[in-house]
């Protein structure tokens, strides 16, 4: 059975001894939960895979601190990217970590939207992107719907929208869980679930060696969205087409990191899988 953690990783720490460091969110968080330089070569399989050419700009919705905007733009040389967030915090820690390490040709191919992802005059995109299921925020089937919507709007022509989206039987009660990393523990937190609304509530939660556990660092408040259901709105919302991309399973039962096209599913505690929208 594929048994993944929800974006988690467990990759090598390049972080300095935390007694010599100031306690650093987004850094924690990168760490834990993010692989930029995979998705980015990720969506460009994909939209190769799927429109048979290669792909130049790709917008980053919820974007945050828009890493995958800034290795989107170190991957080719003609690839621009769109970053877009209300947030003016983690935009402007990206501009400090990220897009501060870019060269200037580099940097020239990167534009930081402050805007609501919902704004209709955003630019358009080959690949328009959401990680880290931050459509969950919408709990109404008519505002995911909206959202869809714009997001087709900004896609060019052979454009494609991609999302991730998570699950398994482990989602539907509460639960946490530590993953121990380099110095640090990074804490995954299911505090609630509630299967009239699908509504659940989660945290993230960190401990750095030697200090006390920090409750709470990140909150979501989310609906949980399942595999068809996101692939009905998409459908409705104007795409001709959706495709799900699915985990494959290494010897021990865990995710691999490798995702392919799939009809069908397996039955996990946890996964994650992305799904595609087309033009
Ligand atoms: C879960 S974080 C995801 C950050 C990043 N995409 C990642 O993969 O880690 C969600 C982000 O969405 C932003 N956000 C929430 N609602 C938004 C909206 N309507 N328009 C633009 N950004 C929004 C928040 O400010 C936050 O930075």
């Amino acid at each position: 059975m594929l048994q993944v953690n929800t974006k988690q990783k467990t990759g090598k720490s390049k972080m300095k001894k935390n007694k010599d460091k100031e306690f650093d969110k987004y850094e924690l968080y990168i760490n834990s939960v993010q692989s930029p330089e995979t998705d980015v070569k990720f969506l460009r399989r994909v939209y190769k895979e799927l429109r048979d050419k290669k792909p130049e700009t790709m917008r980053e919705d919820f974007c945050g601190t828009f890493a995958l905007s800034c290795e989107w733009v170190k991957l080719k040389k003609d690839h621009k990217a769109i970053g877009v967030d209300l947030d003016e915090e983690p935009i402007s820690y990206g501009k400090e970590h990220y897009f501060s390490q870019l060269t200037d040709e580099q940097k020239g191919r990167v534009e930081i939207l402050t805007a609501n992802v919902l704004d209709p005059k955003l630019p358009k995109a080959d690949i328009v992107q959401a990680q880290n299921f931050s459509y969950f925020i919408f709990k109404k089937r008519e505002e995911l719907r909206d959202y869809y919507k714009n997001a087709l709007k900004g896609l060019k022509s052979d454009g494609i929208f991609v999302v991730d989206c998570f699950g398994g039987s482990q989602c539907f009660e509460p639960n946490e869980e530590e993953t121990e990393h380099k110095g640090y523990s990074y804490f995954w937190d299911q505090d609630s679930f509630d299967p009239v609304t699908n509504e659940a509530q989660f945290y993230i939660h960190f401990k750095r060696k030697g200090e006390k556990k920090r409750e709470k660092v990140f909150s979501y408040d989310w609906r949980m969205w399942s595999i068809p259901e996101v692939r009905e709105i998409m459908l409705e919302a104007g795409f001709k087409d959706t495709a799900v991309y699915w985990e494959g399973t290494d010897e021990d039962g865990e995710g691999d990191g490798e995702f392919t096209r799939v009809t069908k599913g397996e039955d996990c505690e946890s996964w994650v899988a992305y799904i595609v929208g087309l033009k």
